[in-house]
């Protein structure tokens, strides 16, 4: 048993006592999760309750008062804050109560709630923001700090969310790695004190560790048992998620911006509006955790999120800097010959003064380079077009190179430090969108390529350095809002983009998988999980982003990468947005031809992998195996991709148990993106081929479908009869 001091406890007894039916209640419900608050005696706003939902609302008064909601810094709880201001007058505190509350419903399913609160000292005003996604049980928070105080006050601390469980037990998972080495997923109880899962990269903000986190309750978290609440921050730069068990063995999670380096001063009258937070909660663990990710981003997030997606040709992997008109022609044809649905042209193609035959130069001047595209990218959209593929475009627009006009003609665009030594990442500066002329040029970059060639019908927009020598020209003596600013400046700008062009689709990458934030997605059809392309590797990436993203927003490319064969690439990245990145020339006919049955069968399916409900079945961190499956809502239709990695001399394989079919269906079971043989004489083992199973044997004795075949991979397609 922990010591704690008597005034501490007196507190604690105090926030935990039994409420009588007096106190106001506060409820925001999906179908299946609860999160409730209720005003104390004191007036102060307390978070009540947040698990599974409560039928009857009848017993709500006899949940305890619980936790301050939203916690302030000065009063008596001495925990981590989710605000802390400093007034004008140099007082530090602040204690907020409870003045109303409204509810709204903007859509059918979905629910809005309002709870303002204000200091009865300072003129200080918090309103927390709830909305409740009733099907798809999720729930966004945020938070808006206003005052009237006669001069600006600073926030020092400034939370989305705070959010208060309570177990024996807490464990949390980050996903954290680096460049081609993404969404490690680490799994680690946590005890008392703090653990803070942070970046402070500005613009490549998710490079070392992503915007979100899985948290389960009492044990390790299970697929498809157990407890568990995934959150995430839609917020395009520094983020911060503080875990802390307090004394009472009771966790506070909170999410919010990093306010590392970024005290802000607020004016009188401004809303200081904060990112927001998006959680689930599941009580049938991660996979329906998952699951319903994926149905609100669909439903409610991603740009175009019920649309379809396209299949690509890239050539980056291909060519690199090293292409001119002929090659791309060719690959055009390429193209075509795979039978995807676009040509998507990298880095590489533009800079005038500078050409950008390497990274060292031209970032920030966008037009053609005369020596490579003597006819420019309108003639290029012609031919791609004429070959019977769209046209996409790579650009970078948020970056310069030193070596650019645009830096020579607007060095003070560029953030770096006036009186230092300027340390380059990747030979690269951020470009200071803090500042409305910036933001203008940002936007202006794809308004005149779209202007001028209007036929581009995709774009990948990159930003592969973070924010280095960290100083604004613009904004002076305010430098520490910087972080801030330069994402609300980003957010003009893409904001202008969707206005303007809301039918363009649009890859979202930072030098891999650095950027796949919500708030990001809105404006975005898809992201880029990473550079790194191994089909092995890939697999594990994947299945990392396949917790809060579905499989529609996840583009994945087979390339000459990994060392396995051809097939367990493509089967690989058939599980996400397909694409190539590849040379065909390097393949055998027979290759050729697995390719485009593979693009076939994707196009065929792509309602079932893309829309469909996603159940993991075989995790590669727990076996030397892995498998997923993808069933059609109706359940008539389901994909099921299973992987042999590295098995074990003389491994016991036991048969794969389906997950999400109907039990009283029957299903033919048939695979698909079948290679004769492949370069190491193996051939498919066909057993289950043709075979009629029902849903229910399915998923109680499953297929034995795993081999002990190192990189071999086998795709099912199981279809209702
Ligand atoms: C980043 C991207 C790559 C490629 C290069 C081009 O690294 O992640 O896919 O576009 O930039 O320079």
């Amino acid at each position: 048993m922990k010591k704690i001091t008597t005034a501490l406890l007196l507190v604690m007894m105090c926030l935990l006592q039994l409420n009588a039916a007096e106190n106001k209640v506060i409820r925001i419900a999906t179908d299946q999760t609860d999160l409730v608050f209720k005003v104390g005696d004191n007036g102060r706003l307390y978070q009540s309750y947040l698990g599974k939902v409560l039928k009857s609302e009848a017993d709500l008064k006899f949940l305890p008062l619980g936790t301050e909601a939203y916690l302030t810094h000065g009063m008596e709880d001495y925990f981590e804050p989710a605000v802390r201001v400093l007034h004008n007058d140099g007082n530090p505190s602040l204690l907020l109560k409870y003045v109303s509350h409204s509810t709204s419903n903007p859509q059918p399913g979905i629910t809005e709630t309002a709870i303002v609160l204000k200091d009865e000292v300072y003129p200080v005003q918090v309103t927390l923001y709830y909305t409740a996604f009733a099907k798809e049980n999720i729930i966004k928070e945020r938070s808006e700090i206003k005052h009237n105080e006669k001069k600006p006050i600073t926030l020092y601390q400034y939370a989305s969310s705070l959010i208060h469980l309570s177990a024996d037990k807490y464990f949390m998972t980050e996903f954290s790695g680096e460049w081609a080495h993404e969404v490690n997923m680490t799994e680690q109880q946590l005890s008392f004190g703090k653990k803070m899962v942070d970046t402070k990269l500005g613009s490549r903000a998710g490079m070392i560790c992503s915007s979100f986190f899985l948290l389960s309750l009492d044990q390790k978290a299970q697929e498809n048992t157990g407890d568990v609440l995934f959150g995430t921050i839609a917020w395009t730069g520094n983020f911060r998620f503080t875990f802390e068990v307090d004394n009472m063995n009771k966790l506070r999670i909170l999410s919010g911006i990093n306010p590392y380096a970024s005290e802000y001063t607020l004016k009188p009258g401004e809303v200081f509006s904060t990112p927001e937070f998006i959680f689930t909660y599941s009580s049938e663990g991660k996979g329906k955790a998952s699951r319903d990710f994926h149905d609100w981003a669909r439903k409610y997030q991603l740009k175009n999120g019920e649309g379809s997606r396209m299949s690509l040709l890239n050539n980056w992997e291909a060519t690199y800097f090293g292409f001119d008109e002929a090659k791309l022609k060719e690959l055009f044809g390429e193209a075509a010959h795979l039978g995807v649905d676009m040509f998507l042209l990298d880095d590489g193609w533009f800079g005038t003064k500078y050409p950008r035959n390497d990274d060292s130069q031209g970032l920030g001047d966008w037009t053609e380079i005369k020596e490579k595209l003597p006819n420019g990218i309108g003639h290029l959209v012609k031919e791609a077009n004429a070959q019977g593929v769209k046209f996409g475009l790579w650009i970078e627009p948020e970056m310069v190179n030193p070596k650019s006009e645009l830096f020579e003609k607007h060095p003070d665009w560029a953030i770096h430090l006036p009186n230092r030594e300027t340390y380059y990442f990747r030979n690269q500066l951020v470009l200071d969108l803090s500042n409305p002329a910036v933001q203008d040029y940002v936007f202006g970059i794809v308004d005149n390529l779209m202007t001028k060639y209007p036929g581009i019908a995709y774009f990948k927009w990159d930003c592969n350095s973070p924010i280095t020598n960290i100083y604004s020209a613009y904004l002076k003596d305010k430098q520490s809002h910087i972080y801030i600013e330069h994402v609300r400046g980003l957010y003009n700008v893409l904001k202008r983009v969707k206005a303007k062009y809301p039918e363009l689709p649009m890859m979202l990458c930072s030098g891999g998988g650095a950027r796949c934030d919500y708030e990001a997605l809105k404006y975005f059809t898809e992201f880029w999980a990473s550079d790194n392309t191994d089909g092995v590797e890939r697999i594990y990436i994947q299945w990392g982003f396949s917790h809060l993203f579905p499989a529609k927003s996840i583009a994945a490319h087979v390339t000459s990468w990994g060392k396995q064969p051809l097939k367990f690439r493509l089967d690989v990245a058939m599980m996400c947005k397909l694409g190539f990145d590849i040379q065909l020339k390097e393949m055998s006919e027979n290759e050729q031809k697995l390719c485009q049955d593979v693009v076939k069968n994707f196009k065929r399916l792509q309602p079932v992998i893309l829309d469909g409900d996603m159940y993991r079945l075989v995790s590669p961190y727990d076996t030397d195996h892995a498998a997923v499956i993808y069933n059609s809502k109706d359940k008539n239709k389901a994909i099921l991709f299973a992987y042999d990695i590295h098995p074990r001399f003389a491994e016991q394989l036991q048969p794969v148990r389906l997950n999400g079919l109907d039990p009283d269906k029957r299903y033919k079971v048939e695979e698909i993106n079948v290679i004769k043989e492949d370069r190491q004489g193996r051939r498919p083992m066909p057993s289950v081929n043709g075979q009629i199973y029902s849903g229910d044997y399915l998923m109680k004795v499953g297929l034995p479908i795993l081999t002990s075949a190192h990189t071999s991979s086998h795709v099912l397609e199981l279809t209702a009869q």
